[in-house]
């Protein structure tokens, strides 16, 4: 793997961010890891598989930050936010990417413990490290929070019932923080566009291979997440 420190010489300290990213393992916040990391910024990253976060700590090392932490963990984030905080400082930048789908299935076919997961990940998981990590960067008067919607965050389809009942709430969700923020801070929802990982393999199967991949999403997408600011507060952006 190529050495993916920062690079000193890309970003003064001024411009240089702390990115917090929830499930850096696979998928479109992989893909971030190495781009952020290219372009000098710091990641701060977490996810559940412990195999890939051990292999992701040792590519990257210090500064940047990898641990196993199951988002939907309200206790285990509370922990982890308090050390990274000390040790790291505040985020710049808090992407709320972690997420699951629902295996294709009419509402009434899902099971309990499926349906309780998708929730708890995505709309839960995702206040609980809001609950966590904001109010250090309200603290600092800065800082921006993009939390992962969906086009079926604003549209829906058959099959994918919870996953589009989590998406909506994120959009909701994320405007209601927008109204609750200080003035130099922002919340976004932000629709990624379709690409091809694991997760839309769980919705598309093969057709997801028509998709862009995570790698080329990220070189576009990076730029733009940078891009967001105050002025940006409560719009639902689309990459
Ligand atoms: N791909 C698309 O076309 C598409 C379209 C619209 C929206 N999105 C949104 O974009 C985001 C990323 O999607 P993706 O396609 O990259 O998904 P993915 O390939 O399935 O990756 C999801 C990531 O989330 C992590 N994760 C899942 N549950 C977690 C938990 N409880 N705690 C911590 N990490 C957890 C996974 O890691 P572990 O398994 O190691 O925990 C993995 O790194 C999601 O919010 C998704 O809804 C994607």
């Amino acid at each position: 793997m190529p050495n993916m420190k920062p690079n000193k010489n890309t970003n003064s300290a001024d411009s240089q961010r702390r990115v917090l990213i929830t499930g850096v393992t696979r998928g479109l916040g992989r893909a971030m890891v190495d781009e952020f990391a290219r372009l000098g910024h710091i990641i701060i990253g977490c996810g559940r598989n412990g195999k890939v976060i051990a292999e992701l700590s040792a590519s990257f090392g210090a500064p940047h930050h990898f641990a196993v932490i199951d988002v939907a963990d309200d206790a285990m984030v509370r922990d982890w936010a308090a050390r990274v905080i000390k040790s790291s400082g505040v985020p710049d930048l808090l992407l709320n990417n972690a997420a699951l789908v629902n295996q294709n299935a009419p509402l009434w076919k899902v099971p309990v413990e499926e349906f309780n997961a998708v929730i708890d990940v995505n709309i839960k998981g995702t206040a609980n490290v809001i609950r966590h990590f904001v109010p250090a960067m309200v603290d600092a008067g800065k800082g921006v929070i993009v939390n992962f919607s969906s086009g079926w965050g604003r549209s829906t389809n058959a099959e994918v019932a919870p996953y589009c009942a989590t998406k909506w709430a994120i959009e909701g969700l994320t405007r209601a923080l927008a109204q609750e923020l200080p003035r130099g801070m922002a919340a976004v929802p932000l629709n990624p566009g379709i690409i091809d990982t694991d997760m839309l393999r769980i919705s598309f199967g093969d057709a997801a291979s028509s998709y862009s991949t995570p790698r080329k999403w990220a070189k576009q997408a990076v730029p733009f997440l940078l891009s967001i600011g105050p002025k940006d507060n409560g719009k639902p952006l689309t990459v």
